[in-house]
């Protein structure tokens, strides 16, 4: 059966105003049909490279590609050293914003010092081209600048979540055999501040345990919260002592465009991280194109703002290289949504005049539950343009985010990619498509994506199936750090006669060919041979005016394969009235999708556990569901909610 389909759903056209002004238009998808590679080598000469490419795309190697051979070019020079050059020195890159209530701008011309002084110190310390950094930082600014020195020297950079544990921290160190850590003293969480270095100490461990590979500890003084911060003389120096002494001139070297900006290591499906890696030239060249379009950038006027933490790979590519290569001003905040209160975000919004706001749907429906008052006492006229990304929106969200933050008329881009795909694949055109609430609509141009189904065969409208890249791109991933074995199998075992590369995702196409994402294929259920995805059902349950937030997974049933079990969290103020509530709720899923769709069981409870991220552990609620010990706990914001989860089904 293909599950309810929303192809009926009402499409939001693009503004005449907006298409008329919009970056993007629809002959870009023509004019990459006719000529993929023509297409992204016109992508690419936006950049500023040394020396021209001879080459487009080498696929000779796959699944390894390179891209745009023979070409040279430093990226940090393209993210800051040409706009200043091109007179723009001026012009605010970085508004930065901390969370205790500090600020503090950065023009390119002082963006372009504080890279310089940060490369000359990597470089006195001996490092070069090639050795890996870690950075384990909050959002502060010498976290973005860190970066860009390493890419100005061609230092690859392994940033690790500065929420992760110290454990986690030392397994990404010692895989990468990192030769430098960047840390802070401590970092602000909710307005206190909690120590940071202490936990590089205790990952990089001493003695026989020693982290081996790591000579030096660069420590950025944020918080002051210790007087006697531990010191490991010889090891650890300050930012101030070292970085801040060093002169803000440097002259930049060219690199291949194969050359490795980056590692970040994403969580898959065994215990170990996977060291994602990145390219300079063809990475450069998408995270840039992506930025320009989708999110319809013009340079000198909008104010963009990325809500996400430079840990994550939304982070890399749109905070640090999509906007800052394309000249942007862009809004940096150090904090969480509701320090010191709820209104945070829309006091930020107002004040800078954000025109380009980009956030998750878990942000969106968590300011929902706070209610629309909050953004509501704001003016937040200046959103010309809202973006969502890293899981499925849904519709009821959608709208929300539209009426409440885009004051009814700004496009929403709801953009699907992946650490792995490196910048943004699919995602309506804003100025171009007619969205739908809760699709991707489809592929960017110059990229192709299809559904297929077990064989491998497309699937027709109205079906679902596997979502699969069947043409390389510039910023696909070059591999798992050190494991060649691991990437061919993990990506390109599924199809490997095709060739394709299998992204995880499970997605349909609508009546009229919308593409929906339904998110990972391990959250798609099957109930007596019905596929149903669990996002769906989330989507349903979060339509119910008492909802404001919802969690569904397939559990074993013997009678049915599996049965829909399902957790949700109540709006401020909303009554449990017990039975009745939860026969209202498998009500409301019985009309929105169809009666087998019904949860088997549903939940309220007070929180659900999520990652740091922000993304929920489905995994372990069907571990609760299926009565059986929780898995791995350890990337929990709060491992304590299973416990109360647990007393509310007992
Ligand atoms: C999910 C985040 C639906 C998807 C950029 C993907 C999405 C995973 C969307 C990658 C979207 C991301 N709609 N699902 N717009 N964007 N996802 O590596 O399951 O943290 O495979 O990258 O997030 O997560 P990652």
């Amino acid at each position: 059966m293909s599950p309810a389909t929303t192809s009926s759903a009402q499409g939001y056209p693009p503004s005449k105003e907006f298409a008329a002004q919009a970056n993007a238009t629809a002959e870009m998808y023509d004019r990459a049909d006719a000529d993929r590679l023509e297409f992204w080598a016109e992508q690419a000469r936006r950049l500023d490279w040394d020396t021209d490419f001879d080459q487009v795309l080498d696929w000779s190697g796959a699944p390894f590609a390179k891209w745009f051979v023979g070409g040279t070019l430093n990226v940090a020079v393209n993210c800051v050293d040409r706009h200043v050059a091109a007179g723009k020195g001026e012009r605010v890159a970085i508004h930065w914003v901390g969370e205790p209530g500090d600020s503090r701008d950065l023009t390119y011309a002082q963006l372009q010092d504080e890279v310089s002084k940060a490369a000359n110190y990597f470089s006195a310390i001996g490092l070069v081209a090639g050795d890996r950094v870690a950075i384990y930082m909050p959002m502060v600014p010498e976290a973005l600048i860190s970066m860009l020195a390493c890419a100005r020297l061609g230092l690859t950079h392994s940033v690790v979540f500065a929420g992760f544990s110290a454990g986690a921290l030392r397994s990404r160190v010692d895989d990468a055999e990192a030769k430098l850590v960047i840390t802070t003293d401590g970092q602000y969480r909710r307005g206190k501040p909690a120590p940071l270095k202490a936990a590089v100490d205790e990952a990089l461990g001493s003695g026989d345990d020693a982290a081996k590979s790591v000579e030096k500890v660069l420590v950025v003084r944020r918080t002051n919260h210790d007087e006697n911060l531990p010191w490991v003389d010889g090891r650890d120096v300050w930012w101030e002592d070292t970085v801040d002494e060093q002169s803000a001139t440097h002259s930049p070297e060219a690199f291949d465009a194969e050359h490795p900006l980056f590692l970040l290591y994403t969580s898959g499906t065994t215990g170990k991280p996977k060291g994602i890696v990145h390219s300079s030239g063809g990475y450069l060249t998408q995270a840039s194109y992506t930025f320009h379009n989708v999110f319809d950038h013009k340079e000198g006027r909008d104010v963009f703002w990325c809500g996400a933490d430079i840990g994550w790979v939304t982070g890399h590519s749109y905070l640090v290289y999509g906007p800052l290569s394309n000249g942007a001003t862009e809004v940096v905040y150090e904090g969480t949504p509701n320090s010191p209160n709820e209104h945070r975000h829309f006091e930020i919004i107002e004040k800078y005049g954000v025109t380009i706001y980009y956030i998750a749907p878990t942000l969106i429906r968590t300011f929902m539950k706070w209610g629309r008052e909050i953004p509501d006492a704001h003016d937040l006229s200046s959103v010309r343009l809202l973006g969502s990304v890293g899981e499925p929106i849904n519709p009821e969200a959608w709208k929300w985010y539209r009426e409440v933050i885009g004051g009814d008329t700004a496009p929403i881009v709801d953009t699907w990619w992946q650490t792995e795909t490196g910048a943004i694949m699919i995602s309506p055109l804003p100025g171009v498509t007619e969205a739908k609430p809760g699709s991707a609509m489809k592929p960017l141009p110059g990229i192709s994506a299809n559904i297929v189904d077990d064989q491998g065969n497309p699937v027709s409208h109205g079906e679902q199936g596997y979502l699969v890249l069947d043409q390389p791109w510039p910023s696909m991933l070059r591999g798992i750090w050190g494991d060649e074995d691991r990437f061919r199998e993990t990506y390109w075992s599924r199809f490997a006669e095709q060739g394709w590369y299998f992204a995880g995702d499970g997605a349909r196409y609508d009546d009229d060919g919308a593409l929906w994402v339904l998110g990972r294929v391990d959250d798609v259920m099957n109930i007596s041979g019905h596929r149903i995805s669990t996002a769906e059902v989330e989507s349903a349950l979060v339509g119910h005016a008492g909802v404001a937030e919802a969690a569904v997974i397939g559990a074993a049933d013997e009678t049915t394969g599996q049965g829909i079990v399902a957790f949700v969290i109540l709006r401020e103020g909303v009554e449990n009235t017990g039975e009745a509530l939860v026969k209202e709720l498998r009500e409301q899923v019985s009309i929105e999708i169809s009666p087998i769709a019904k949860p088997r069981e549903i939940n309220v409870v007070p929180e659900l556990p999520k990652t740091r991220s922000g993304k929920i552990m489905r995994r372990l609620l069907k571990d609760v569901a299926e009565g059986r010990e929780l898995g791995d706990t350890s990337t929990l914001v709060d491992p304590s909610v299973f416990e109360a989860i647990r007393q509310k089904r007992a």
